[in-house]
């Protein structure tokens, strides 16, 4: 028995070197500790020894089943650092690897240029002001002058939600909010949705943007207009652009004037753009009427001012060269990923 144990131990021994995987330390503890082990065996025939043999051979039994308990302990931990080692070995980072591109957003271009105009206009010193795009009939028209039956109520083509309330059909109406709420000096932009009901096509879209302009004080002429609009121009076309104003009608200013500026492709000559006429429409503006201050309590005869409406996606089409308006709406990113 004796004889047995130690060659348990040399065998053990010798086999154990060449085990390289956790399964084979596994196949290796049943093959010596399991129920059916070598170790177990000669444990099961410790019975029939003499009473002076047993405790020498049971000593000697415990040290073997030691030094294997040890054995695989050791090489359990051997192998799973190995392991470990090879797997860090293989995740090195390859730092010349090319990288995975992050996709970014972008401003819409309509945004762009909606930021461009609001920067000119606060340098100038204007503040910025909002209205409801659901608004009343009373402020979309009524306070502006344009009362029911008015003519001008039929070139806006409004979407009625009641009565009384429509989608603005233009930011005018933030005007009339602002000086309701607001004593003179004014001097407010306001840009947003606008809504008609037109047919959709190149140049029509039932909502599209305006940026509206209010200044209210002591003694605003239309030479203060001239040259505010004169700044904002040269501001946002270069200097050498020239205006011209045409006498027009809108109900809620008296004169009225809408604004053509000489072709910034062209220079005046006349080209596509500008469909050889050399000038270009861009706004429409006046001295706020009277009735209109009346309508806010603000006192005409002490008070005047002017008012101007840019319609946003023609700018943005002037700049950017692009001939359908359905383009800034549709959101289909081979068009929006070239800004
Ligand atoms: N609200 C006008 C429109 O939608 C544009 C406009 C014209 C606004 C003259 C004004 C203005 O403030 O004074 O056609």
């Amino acid at each position: 028995m004796k004889e047995q144990l130690s060659n348990i131990k040399a065998n053990a021994s010798s086999e154990l070197d060449s085990l390289n995987t956790l399964d084979e330390l596994e196949s290796f503890r049943v093959k010596y500790l399991g129920k059916k082990g070598a170790l177990t065996a000669v444990m099961k025939g410790m019975g029939g020894l003499s009473a002076e043999e047993r405790p020498i051979i049971g000593q000697l039994a415990n040290e073997v089943r030691a030094f294997l308990e040890n054995s695989i302990e050791e090489k359990k931990s051997k192998i799973e650092l190995e392991a470990e080692n090879e797997k860090i070995k293989n995740e090195t980072l390859d730092v010349t690897m090319p990288g995975k591109k992050i996709l970014a957003g972008g401003k819409h271009p309509l945004t762009t240029v909606l930021d461009d105009l609001k920067n000119i206009f606060i340098g100038m010193g204007f503040n910025i002001a909002e209205g409801p795009e659901v608004e009343l009939d009373y402020y979309n028209f009524e306070a502006l002058n344009i009362p029911k039956n008015h003519p001008a109520r039929d070139t806006q083509d409004t979407f009625y939600i009641n009565e009384n309330t429509v989608l603005r059909t233009q930011t005018s109406p933030v005007q009339v909010r602002v000086m309701e709420n607001q004593k003179p000096p004014i001097r407010i932009i306001s840009a947003g949705k606008v809504y008609r009901s037109d047919a959709v096509d190149a140049t029509h879209s039932p909502v599209f943007h305006q940026i509206e302009g209010l200044v209210i004080d002591k003694g605003i002429t239309m030479a203060d207009l001239k040259g505010t609009l004169e700044v904002f121009i040269q501001k946002l076309y270069g200097e050498n652009t020239k205006l011209r104003f045409r006498p027009h009608h809108f109900p809620f200013t008296e004169p009225s004037a809408e604004v053509d500026i000489s072709c910034f492709n062209c220079g005046g000559e006349g080209c596509r753009i500008c469909k050889g006429e050399g000038w270009i429409e861009i706004l429409g503006c006046g001295m706020v009427h009277p009735k209109v201050l009346k309508n806010c309590d603000i006192d005409p005869d002490v008070y005047s001012g002017f008012a101007f409406g840019i319609g946003l996606e023609r700018i943005a089409m002037f700049r950017y060269g692009i001939e359908d308006l359905r383009l800034f709406f549709e959101n289909d990113t081979r068009f929006l990923k070239q800004f």
